[in-house]
């Protein structure tokens, strides 16, 4: 039984293997799918807003030939009745082979992980942690930089990096390769804390055009409004940084723009057609990556 909790969780020679079995994955969905998972259930227990996660989770079930279970709502679940996690995660165990769960609460993967008789996948713990999240972002870079690990890139956060979530993942997965440089760009009350900096890291808090020019990668991220507990301080950042076609197009022309997506306004719509601009193709990629890791975590 393999549960995804954490990036923490992943040795260089783990990814390596889930970007492979993706690939594979890439190429059975372009056949139509597989039915390897035939008979097996997945459960998506989501007590947090999503479209991507939960979706991308059943597709790829569904695209394996297994069926899925959900409880998309906290407020149509025993949850609100006042039943506890951890009685949730034993039930479901016994109605499902594996469960996806995103939750409000740090931890909540890993406390699911210590009662569910199945694997357990994270779909994001409040501002925690997004391992599946982070392995398409990484699946993603490896498909525009197919040399990573033996080339020099340049990788800059932008946004929201104390709460976002698959910022915390993702570096956590760059660090496994060489030749990595890393910049996080943020307003000082939403910078990136300080367990995830390491010396050689740039910390700044505008987004100029040094940045814009040189880098290989830049992820940006929304302001996570729900995270704050005082709405003056989100309204204090949350036009921070605003990627207009202007900005996009200071970018090297092989550079790529991500995002983990939902975006608000830090992305105008005239960038989605730049060449740059590869968030939606990003998004796709959580398909064949949540193909893989459902295998994987299910021995298939
Ligand atoms: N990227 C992401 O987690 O999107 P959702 O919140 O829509 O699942």
């Amino acid at each position: 039984m393999k549960h995804i909790l954490s990036a923490d969780q992943f040795s260089k020679q783990d990814l390596e293997k889930i970007l492979t079995r993706a690939a594979d994955m890439e190429n059975i969905l372009q056949k139509g799918g597989s039915k390897i998972a035939e008979g097996k259930i997945l459960a998506t227990l989501f007590y947090e807003a999503s479209t991507r996660t939960r979706l991308s989770f059943e597709t790829a079930m569904y695209r394996l030939g297994g069926n899925i279970i959900s409880e998309a709502d906290v407020q149509f679940s025993s949850q609100t009745k006042g039943e506890v996690l951890a009685d949730t995660i034993r039930i479901v165990g016994g109605y499902a082979d594996i469960i996806a769960i995103r939750s409000p609460n740090i931890g909540d993967a890993k406390l699911a992980a210590q009662y569910s008789p199945v694997p357990i996948l994270n779909g994001g713990d409040g501002p925690a942690e997004h391992p599946t999240q982070a392995l398409l972002d990484l699946y993603t870079i490896k498909k525009n930089f197919s040399k990573l690990g033996t080339q020099k890139l340049t990788v800059s956060f932008v946004g929201d990096l104390k709460y976002g979530r698959t910022v915390h993942s993702l570096i956590k997965l760059l660090r496994h390769f060489e030749g990595i440089s890393i910049n996080f760009v943020a307003p000082e009350s939403i910078q990136i804390p300080e367990k995830y900096i390491q010396p050689n890291d740039t910390l700044i808090n505008t987004l100029n055009s040094d940045i814009l020019k040189n880098s290989d990668i830049i992820y940006d991220t929304r302001i996570q409004r729900e995270r704050f507990e005082d709405l003056q301080d989100f309204l204090n950042v949350k036009d921070a940084f605003i990627f207009t076609p202007q900005l996009v197009n200071q970018m090297k022309a092989s550079a790529i723009l991500m995002h983990p997506l939902p975006r608000i306004n830090e992305i105008t719509l005239e960038v989605d057609t730049l060449p740059q601009a590869k968030y939606f193709e990003q998004a796709q990629n959580g398909v064949p990556i949540r193909m893989a890791l459902i295998a994987e975590s299910l021995g298939l």
